[in-house]
């Protein structure tokens, strides 16, 4: 099987390395791809993935069996309608289904058509009915924007002054979904779907905001870890029953077959599970934590997706748990500079950690310079969370770069005394 991954951050690198180690894969490529996929497989650093006919052209020119969309941008432009035209297999949602993720008023009018708890919210396409509203407003809001945003579309300050300036920023160019805040432990669920069938994979959690204790900014996520122990059996089968059943049973009655992986980004309240947002890919850190406790071939998995047959898919997870750790340049969520060498990294032992490039490249002089603003995810493995951190910021500590710079706290809140 010859698989192309589109993408370019840690993601794609963990998705890299889970299919080299297929039985199935006769050849890898990635595009753009960085530093760390460059040494597993062959990136195409000058294709872009929103253009349709480079990609399918290469397809044909590589012989490409699977195209695995990483990133919500392609998905949303219509890629994948355009491969399945084109009878080119793909993992990845097409274009009106990508909505769920691309429009947040069609997922929230869609929550909603299918009995699916979120928080209550409304929609403003004008900023002086908006402005209204939030005078008035006596509850603490999330401001969102309702169109793709890599993470940072959303404020959820209660400084009405700072909202009002978000809102009015935001509606030069998209609408304004106004929600009430939910507070509670936040959780990412993954299906994988074949289009009738799905399969839910371990529980993870992001840790989003830019600093340690959940302060300071959103950003695309700091660490994550895999699965969450606060996680019962109980827990997951109130977000199975009520959010999502109902999902699926809304996309088969809207007629929206699902082919690739549906992200269910929860709270848990104490009221029960609310659905926060979906997304229409994988998470990025989790798949770095959830794909090293797959067990099962990674390539036999995404072909039962792409060809119809995740049914009785006999998945077999480890027992072990992950923590990443979002290795980050100086200055970012905000601006941050590229191009620095990056001086050493560790090598962990495949059973006990990864560490996978997401902002990297390889310099003129093969050297590893920084690219990006989260540079790699250090991830750490073991039979629990506490070896898993321990073994995660060992390596972490070997990560040097100028201005490298990491949470020190990722996992603590679900470490069970
Ligand atoms: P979204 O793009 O909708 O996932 O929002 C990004 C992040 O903002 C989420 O992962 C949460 O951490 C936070 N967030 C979004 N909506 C809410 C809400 N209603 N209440 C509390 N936090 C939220
Ligand atoms: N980790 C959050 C995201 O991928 O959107």
């Amino acid at each position: 099987m010859k698989v192309l991954v589109l993408g370019s951050g840690g993601r794609e690198h963990a998705l890299a390395w889970k299919f080299s180690k297929s039985r199935l894969i006769s050849g890898l490529y990635v595009a753009p791809g960085n530093a760390g996929t460059e040494e597993i497989a062959e990136n195409l650093v000058g294709l872009n993935a929103l253009d349709c006919d480079a990609v399918v052209a290469t397809c044909r020119d590589k012989k490409i069996d699977v195209v695995f969309v990483g990133p919500e941008e392609p998905l949303a432009a219509g890629l994948v309608d355009r491969l399945n035209e084109e009878k080119i297999p793909a993992f990845g949602p097409h274009a009106q289904a990508a909505m769920l993720e691309s429009s947040k008023a069609f997922a929230k009018k869609f929550m909603a058509s299918h009995g699916i708890p979120t928080a209550q919210s409304r929609e403003f396409a004008s900023f002086p009915e908006f402005e209204a509203h939030m005078k008035t407003r006596r509850t603490r809001a999330v401001v969102k924007k309702s169109g793709l945003a890599a993470g940072k579309g959303v404020l959820d300050s209660d400084n009405r002054d700072e909202q009002l300036k978000f809102g009015r920023s935001v509606l030069k160019t998209d609408r304004l979904v106004v929600e009430d805040y939910l507070s509670g432990t936040e959780l990412s669920l993954f299906a994988l779907c074949d289009g009738v069938d799905h399969l839910l994979l371990p529980v993870a959690a992001d840790f989003k905001k830019a600093h340690d204790n959940d302060l300071g900014k959103n950003t695309g996520g700091m660490g994550a870890v895999c699965p969450v122990p606060s996680v019962e059996a109980r827990v997951l089968e109130g977000i199975t029953r009520e959010i999502v059943e109902p999902t699926f049973k809304g996309l088969a009655e809207q007629g929206l077959a699902y082919r690739g992986v549906l992200y269910f980004g929860l709270m848990q309240t104490a009221d029960g599970p609310r659905l926060l947002e979906y997304n229409v890919r994988f998470g990025d850190p989790e798949t770095q934590v959830l794909l090293p406790l797959i067990e099962s071939d990674f390539g036999n998995l995404v072909e039962a997706v792409v060809q119809g047959r995740l049914k009785d898919f006999p998945l077999h997870l480890s027992n072990n748990s992950a923590l990443g750790v979002v290795v980050a340049s100086k200055g970012y969520p905000d601006s941050y500079k590229t191009g620095i060498p990056v001086r050493s990294l560790p090598t962990p032992h495949e059973s006990e950690g990864m560490v996978f490039h997401a902002g990297t490249r390889l310099g003129g002089d093969g050297q590893i310079v920084t690219a990006g603003g989260r540079c790699f995810t250090v991830v750490g493995i073991g039979p629990n969370l506490l070896t898993a951190d321990m073994r995660a910021y060992d390596a972490v500590s070997k990560v040097q770069f100028d201005g490298a710079w990491s949470r020190k706290d990722i996992g603590k809140k679900f470490f069970i005394d």
